[in-house]
């Protein structure tokens, strides 16, 4: 196991320890009208949340679950890495503070913003929330955000094996016992067609980078030149080259024991378009 992965496993395998001794019923939440993950989430960080605050040059990553932000996670760090003049990878390419706090912005104790205001700059973040249930202090320090979508039918399909693979979420029989839960707002984070609606207000905005699962899977190439250049990164030919080689699905799988524990095996499907 990866040092600098320890906060990220040891939160997930929490989650699935704690699931296993949960009735279904209990283990998501509602939480202003959208359903949460009770094993990841609570009312009291989300209440804490509202007080969070953002810096200008937070990095922030938003994306509906499964529509690649692990992925998309990975890209970051190693452009932040190499903003820092680090090499992507390298256990000392992160310093021990930055090890602190699990990536997504909602998820863990309410004491987590306390402690991110003691991170150093860039802080790196990922939410699967909507514009609307994101701490207003994001938006007015104009934090860049790169906005990632991925076709609905294949978040679906994803969204459906996790579901099934994961005990922190409701599993489902069927399929067609799935997709009535994805078309009635009865996932976690809500319904992807209004995430989609309400952070399509946002797309045009200066700060806002969208960028779609698809596009990068094409030609991760000009995708990682895309956000490097979004984010300020400069890069060489021999980085970019980097950064795409770890990032590709093969890779990530390969590595993903060491990355995201026996969770990965349940997060690296497939990682194709049209499954
Ligand atoms: P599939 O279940 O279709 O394979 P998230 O990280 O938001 O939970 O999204 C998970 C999805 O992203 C999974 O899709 C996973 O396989 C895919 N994924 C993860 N890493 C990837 C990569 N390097 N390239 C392409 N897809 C990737």
């Amino acid at each position: 196991m990866e040092k600098s992965r320890k906060k990220y496993t040891d939160l997930v395998d929490k989650a699935i320890a704690d699931a296993n001794s949960m009735h279904p019923d209990e283990l998501l939440f509602t939480y202003k009208g959208i359903f949460y993950p009770a094993t990841v989430c609570s009312p009291e960080t989300f209440i804490a949340l509202e007080s969070f605050e953002g810096r200008s040059d937070d990095i922030i990553l938003a994306g509906y679950p499964k529509s690649g932000t692990n992925w998309v996670s990975q890209i970051l760090n190693d452009l932040i890495a190499i903003s820092k003049k680090k090499t992507p990878g390298a256990e000392s390419s992160v310093n021990d503070e930055e090890l602190e706090e699990f990536p997504y912005l909602e998820f863990g104790d309410p004491e987590k913003y306390e402690r991110m205001t003691r991170l150093p700059s860039p802080r790196f973040m990922v939410t699967h929330l909507c514009p609307e249930n994101l701490p207003k202090s994001i938006f007015k320090s104009k934090a860049k955000i790169l906005l990632l979508i991925r076709n609905p039918k294949d978040v679906a399909t994803s969204f459906y094996h996790f579901c099934n693979g994961l005990p922190a979420l409701p599993s489902y029989e069927t399929w067609d016992d799935f997709f009535i839960a994805f078309m009635t707002k009865k996932m976690a984070w809500g319904c992807y067609f209004e995430y989609l609606s309400k952070w399509n207000k946002y797309a045009d905005e200066e700060n806002v980078m969208p960028i779609t699962y698809e596009e990068l899977k094409e030609d991760p190439v000009l995708g990682v030149k895309n956000i490097a250049a979004f984010f300020g990164v400069s890069l060489t030919e021999e980085q970019l080259q980097l950064v795409v080689e770890r990032s590709s699905f093969q890779s990530m799988k390969k590595n993903s024991q060491k990355t995201h524990g026996t969770f990965g095996n349940i997060l690296f499907r497939k990682g194709s378009i049209n499954d």
